[in-house]
């Protein structure tokens, strides 16, 4: 019997994740995504104890179904991630493995997250980290692309996926550069299980970021993705626009640490600026290359609805696909 191990682990129904962004996936685009069948991530990133408390009861009024808190467990947050959790019983508890955290200390705290009944998926870019991850007790690895928005990766989907699946026995999603039913039926002919979607649900009509934002990666054509911020070793993605070019200006032209230094200060906030604010171009419009496919402004249920019927069409043209 076919099993689609994402689904099982995760307690969903369709396999898919919507990619956690800080300040962006909140509690109306999380519970929206769970309801429909697919899992809801909050982005914690950037948010206190206190907000991440709130973020969690104001999806947990919206939506019945699991959906999942993402941290960056740095070492001083770990206590109180921990605290999070057994407060709130998450049933889900999404990260990314830090460099910077010693592994018996992560996995005392992923220990506990398990005694409180959560299921736990790590996110990583490398066979290494999956390993890295799997050894720590997640239940699921997202493994994540350079194509994909938010902080560059080093190696491809295509490369990357079919590599994490032979390495790991937990159940993988795919992500980065993902956007349609073609994109997802190529993660699974990968070995992945299921999709991660951070660009396509940029903008979902329940994304509470602003209309300038969203028009601006709708507008994006090929091209127009930049890498920016090499210089600080945690280059990010965004369309290209007025603060790009002051950031390569900057990299081209200083020395690497005083290039660091002054990107700090320009990007500084940059990504709230575009996202909260509107200014698409003094701010960051982060987002994947695969913005071009991504066309209009419609609610999550249909972009997932979308996803899901363009899969099956692929599918069955591939079954019947002539190869001599
Ligand atoms: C604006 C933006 C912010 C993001 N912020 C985070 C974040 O805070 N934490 C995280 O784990 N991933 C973050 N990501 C990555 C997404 O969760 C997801 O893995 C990625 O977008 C998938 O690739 P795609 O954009 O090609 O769909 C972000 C992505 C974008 C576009």
């Amino acid at each position: 019997v076919a099993r689609n191990r994402v689904c099982e682990v995760l307690g969903i129904e369709r396999p898919i994740i919507l990619g956690p962004m800080a300040w962006i996936t909140t509690a109306s685009l999380v519970a929206e995504v769970s309801d429909r069948g697919g899992l809801g991530v909050l982005g914690a990133g950037f948010m206190s104890s206190d907000e991440v408390m709130r973020e969690i009861a104001a999806t947990q009024k919206l939506t019945q179904k699991h959906f999942e808190v993402e941290f960056s467990p740095m070492p001083d947050m770990l206590d109180s991630i921990t605290t999070i959790v057994e407060e709130q019983r998450p049933a889900v508890v999404y990260g990314v493995v830090v460099p910077a955290v010693n592994p018996e200390l992560m996995k005392r705290h992923v220990v506990r997250w398990k005694e409180c009944g959560a299921r736990v998926v790590i996110k990583v870019a490398t066979v290494e980290r999956a390993l890295a991850a799997e050894r720590l007790g997640a239940d699921a690895v997202v493994a994540k692309g350079w194509e994909g928005g938010g902080h560059v990766t080093p190696e491809a989907t295509t490369c990357l996926v079919p590599q994490v699946v032979d390495a790991v026995s937990v159940p993988v999603a795919a992500a980065g550069g993902i956007a349609d039913g073609r994109g997802m039926a190529a993660a699974i002919a990968l070995g992945a299980e299921g999709i991660e979607l951070g660009t396509a649900f940029l903008v979902a009509e329940e994304t509470a970021i602003h209309p300038n934002a969203k028009q601006a990666v709708v507008e994006a054509t090929d091209m127009r993705n930049v890498i920016t911020g090499s210089c600080t070793g945690a280059p990010c993605r965004q369309i290209a626009n007025r603060l790009s070019d002051e950031l390569a200006e900057i990299e081209a032209t200083c020395l690497r640490a005083e290039a660091a230094e002054r990107l700090q200060t320009v990007a500084v906030q940059s990504l709230r600026k575009a996202m909260l604010e509107g200014d698409v171009e003094g701010g960051a419009v982060m987002a994947g290359q695969i913005a071009p496919l991504v066309k209009s402004i419609r609610p999550a249920r249909e972009i997932m609805d979308a996803v899901i019927a363009e899969y099956g069409e692929v599918v069955s043209r591939l079954s019947s696909f002539p190869i001599s």
